[in-house]
């Protein structure tokens, strides 16, 4: 394996359509509401990327919600804008008003199928989910061509009644058919196998696109979305910096990076460009006020940022040492090698060299000395603490 291989370029049939769904699952995160100036900023944002699919958000949640979808629709240029609608003739009337402006719309659709949703939430039978699965989905595609069809709460769904489901809303006329893992339950090998034995039960499943979509409860969502894919399904919906109800969703920058760093084993290609993921997890961070955690992969202020002497060493010699990615490759300058108790010689010297110093041998064992005392007392060592010590000892007669 190398860092920097060129991704292998699959097949037609290997490419894996993102869906990113910031703008609707990520803002029903608590908190996160954004406004329509925001939404639009980070929907361009997202079609400059190369995301296939927006979901632009519930327009019958409310007239903002509506206004920002129809906003959203007729502004972006490459991309689908979806909108999302209950299985509920106005909701779905709602729906395909707003991506009506749209170049490309989808109207996606959706209703509980596991056991527990049933009885809990929606009082009704098996039987009578079934009708509405074919009178909800003929209903938008009688408004609009591409029409998605989510069983929620899919994982936690026997699969005799799932294929029922996804049988009757493919010949209802749905397009795509995603399988979400709604409260972040499933595990990879299950949800890969939840794929296959769909797939393969239902007749005319090919005529469908699988859509996986899956929540970070158990820390599982990127590595259940790919497990997914691999059962067949080729539409991922993930979100910036995995925003997203309770723990999130599957996080879109991990998603297009493990497909292109690890295409020897994950055979799969998007269009994606991921040099703007570190600018749109930026953006989403701010309009989103959630701020994103310092080891967060790929777009974590310390995905590219390392202390220990051992690695600075490595990075110094070869940076795939220590680097499966090129921060290059996703929008971020370089690598940073942090200073602190854990920094070796070899960084320290580097470090130096960067600031401007050539001190003599004495001189730099004094100063690396001088370094480590600081580290250990100072939870940051900036570049100015490192010119202040240099400074004193090349002034205490230091060479
Ligand atoms: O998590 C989920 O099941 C959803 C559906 C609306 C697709 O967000
Ligand atoms: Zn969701």
């Amino acid at each position: 394996m190398n860092a920097t291989a060129t991704p292998a370029t699959p097949n037609e049939k290997d490419r894996v359509v993102i869906f990113d769904t910031t703008l609707r699952d990520g803002e029903q995160s608590p908190g996160a509401s954004m406004t329509l100036e925001e939404k639009l900023n980070v929907a361009e944002l997202l079609d400059t990327m190369g995301v296939d699919i927006i979901e632009a958000g519930f327009p019958i949640a409310s007239n903002g919600d509506f206004e920002a979808v129809c906003e959203i629709a007729k502004v972006t240029k490459n991309a689908v804008v979806a909108g999302l609608a209950r299985a509920i003739p106005g909701d779905i009337d709602r729906a395909g008003d707003a991506v009506r402006h749209a170049r490309r719309g989808r109207i996606h659709t959706f209703v509980s199928t596991s056991p527990i949703h049933l009885q809990f939430q929606m009082n009704k039978t098996e039987e009578q989910v079934l009708e509405i699965i074919r009178t909800t989905v003929a209903r938008a595609r009688n408004l609009i061509d591409d029409v998605e069809w989510s069983a929620m709460d899919a994982t936690r769904t026997p699969i005799d009644y799932l294929c029922r489901c996804v049988e009757a809303a493919i010949r209802a006329g749905a397009t795509t058919i995603n399988l979400p893992d709604t409260v972040g339950y499933a595990v990879p090998e299950e949800y890969r196998a939840m794929f296959e034995q769909v797939r393969a039960r239902v007749p005319d499943a090919d005529k469908a696109i699988f859509s996986v979509h899956c929540h970070d409860d158990l820390g599982l969502a990127v590595a259940n979305s790919l497990a997914g894919v691999a059962g067949g399904a080729r539409q991922v919906e993930c979100t910036i910096n995995g925003l997203g109800e309770r723990a999130g969703n599957a996080a879109l920058e991990e998603v297009v990076m493990a497909m292109r760093t690890r295409s020897d084993v994950l055979p799969f290609a998007c269009n994606v460009d991921p040099v703007h993921l570190t600018r749109a997890s930026k953006l989403v961070a701010a309009v989103s006020s959630f701020d994103v955690q310092y080891n967060k992969a790929i777009v974590g202020k310390n995905a590219f940022a390392h202390e220990s002497g051992i690695h600075q060493d490595g990075m110094l010699k070869n940076a795939s040492t220590y680097e499966i990615m090129r921060p290059e490759d996703v929008g971020v300058k370089a690598t940073s090698l942090v200073m602190g108790k854990h920094s070796g010689r070899h960084a320290f010297k580097d470090k130096l060299a960067e600031l401007g110093y050539v001190i003599g041998d004495n001189a730099f064992e004094e100063a690396f000395r001088r370094f480590k005392d600081l580290a250990d007392r100072k939870k940051h060592v900036y570049d100015e603490d490192i010119e202040a010590l240099v400074s004193d000892e090349m002034a205490t007669g230091g060479e």
